[in-house]
């Protein structure tokens, strides 16, 4: 090799990868903006490896020559942590699409990194089971992904995160060491837990290369409702009642997403006059199991699965609508659910345009700054708010570069630096997407 920026690099790559995985100008362009527009930059190639070894070699190869690499997924990810800023090398792991042994007794599955979280659902609905976590990305998203972002969705209240599904894991390190342990047990306390270690460590301590997850039963009836309140304390009411019986999903939207979907949508809205918030609902069961959670509240109960998609397009298309309106700056904070009343009221104040929707049952808002409101100010202070109020800055997308100078707002200083030993001790170069989650640290410290 001759130089970290020279034409060895990329030729050792070449005979790692083959020729026609390692991309260069005009080819990379689909790698290296982010799903939003608002991240992104150059990079000098995007490597595409096949399977554990070929991530093993490259890595050795990037480490001995200290060039920066950004693991890279689906690129579905919404904190600018998947896609390179300043000239990193881009290590797409999408070709990591395996699906191995699906275990129907645990029961749980094991896949490549590459493999998409819809593949993962279309092979366990074939054993009547499903992956606890779903999203709207779920065509794009990777399970590599998923677990470095500990992606959360819409069936948290039921499952739990990609914390909860993930029972083994093999990635590898910076200097190309494998690591494993793939015995994929319901219990196994034989040490720390490697793979809970990166379950959100959005590549910066490991290329996660293969996962055993968890799978859950597939219920056999659901039923599904958009419920109409009047406020955020008529909304939680909603969340205490479906508590009750067996819920699967409990969002919120306001009016003013409704709207902003039906209209790019096309989606019809069922329910007139729109009311200020409204509850998506999904229970097991069928629609008796909705008569108590509904009440006398305004609502629109799914009368077969084509309602219910209908029902659901509202929800799962309000990402897309955001995007048409401009590149937004999306905020993804939770507040416990007591102060979820005065959070809104003064968010509304700081941001009355903003477009916030979410996940209810965890308290968790997506609050989407558009035109004139998305503005650095209108970011700090919304966080600050969230901090004050005793909440998470970044819920379920992660830090990225994003949320990196606000961070200190709900973690410690003596979290963060023993996050920055842990990093140091697993890639002593600093190679893993430097500038993701912590802040890149000077040398001398
Ligand atoms: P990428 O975007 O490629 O990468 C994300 C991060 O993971 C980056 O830091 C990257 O470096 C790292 N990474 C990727 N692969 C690996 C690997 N193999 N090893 C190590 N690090 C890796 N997120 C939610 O949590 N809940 C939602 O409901 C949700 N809904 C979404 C809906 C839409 C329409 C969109 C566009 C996004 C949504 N997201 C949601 C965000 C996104 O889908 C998740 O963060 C997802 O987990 C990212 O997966 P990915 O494969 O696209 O990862
Ligand atoms: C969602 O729940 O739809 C997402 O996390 C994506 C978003 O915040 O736009
Ligand atoms: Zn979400």
């Amino acid at each position: 090799m001759t130089t970290a920026d020279g034409d060895g690099l990329l030729a050792a790559l070449r005979g790692i990868v083959g020729q026609s995985h390692v991309l260069t100008g005009e080819d990379t362009t689909g790698y290296c903006a982010d799903w939003t527009g608002r991240f992104g930059g150059p990079t000098r190639a995007v490597v595409r490896p096949a399977d554990t070894a070929q991530v093993a070699a490259v890595l050795r190869t990037c480490n001995d020559a200290g060039v920066p690499v950004v693991p890279q997924g689906g690129n579905t990810g919404l904190v600018g942590g998947g896609v390179p800023r300043n000239g990193e090398l881009v290590l797409s792991l999408r070709r990591l699409d395996t699906v191995g042994a699906l275990d129907p007794h645990t029961p749980s599955v094991t896949v490549g990194a590459g493999v998409t979280a819809a593949t993962v659902q279309r092979v366990a609905a074939g054993h009547d089971l499903a992956l606890g976590v779903d999203l709207a990305a779920r065509d794009s998203a990777t399970i590599g992904g998923m677990v470095a972002t500990n992606a959360g969705g819409i069936h948290v209240v039921a499952h739990g995160s990609m914390r909860q599904q993930v029972l083994g894991v093999e990635a590898v390190l910076a200097d190309g060491t494998v690591v494993r342990h793939m015995t994929g047990l319901a219990k196994d306390n034989a040490g720390p837990d490697l793979a809970q270690l990166l379950t959100g460590s959005e590549g910066i301590l490991a290329v996660i290369t293969a996962v055993i997850l968890r799978l859950v039963p597939r219920p056999a009836d659901t039923a599904v409702a958009l419920i109409g309140c009047d406020d955020p304390a008529g909304a939680l009411a909603v969340v205490a009642a479906v508590r009750r019986v067996r819920p699967l999903a409990v969002e919120v939207m306001r009016a003013a997403g409704i709207a902003m979907v039906a209209e790019h949508a096309g989606v019809p809205v069922p329910l007139a006059p729109l009311p200020a918030w409204l509850v998506l609902v999904e229970v097991e069961g069928g629609p008796t199991q909705l008569e108590e959670v509904v009440g006398d509240r305004p609502s629109a109960v799914a009368q077969d699965a084509a309602d219910a998609r209908r029902l659901w397009q509202l929800r799962e298309r309000h990402t897309e609508a955001v995007n048409a309106r401009g590149v937004p700056v999306k905020l993804d904070v939770t507040v416990p659910l007591d102060r979820l009343g005065a959070f809104v009221d003064r968010l509304d104040a700081i941001v009355p345009g903003a477009i916030s929707f979410g996940h209810l049952a965890e308290g968790n808002l997506h609050v989407n700054l558009l035109g004139e409101e998305a503005t650095a100010a209108n970011e700090d202070a919304v966080l600050r708010l969230v901090a004050e109020h005793h909440g998470s800055i970044a819920s379920e997308h992660g830090v990225g570069v994003a949320k990196v100078g606000h961070l200190h707002l709900t973690r410690s200083a003596g979290e963060v630096d023993a996050l920055h030993r842990i990093r140091q001790a697993m890639d002593p170069a600093g190679i893993l997407n430097p500038g993701v989650v912590l802040p890149v640290r000077r040398p001398d410290r």
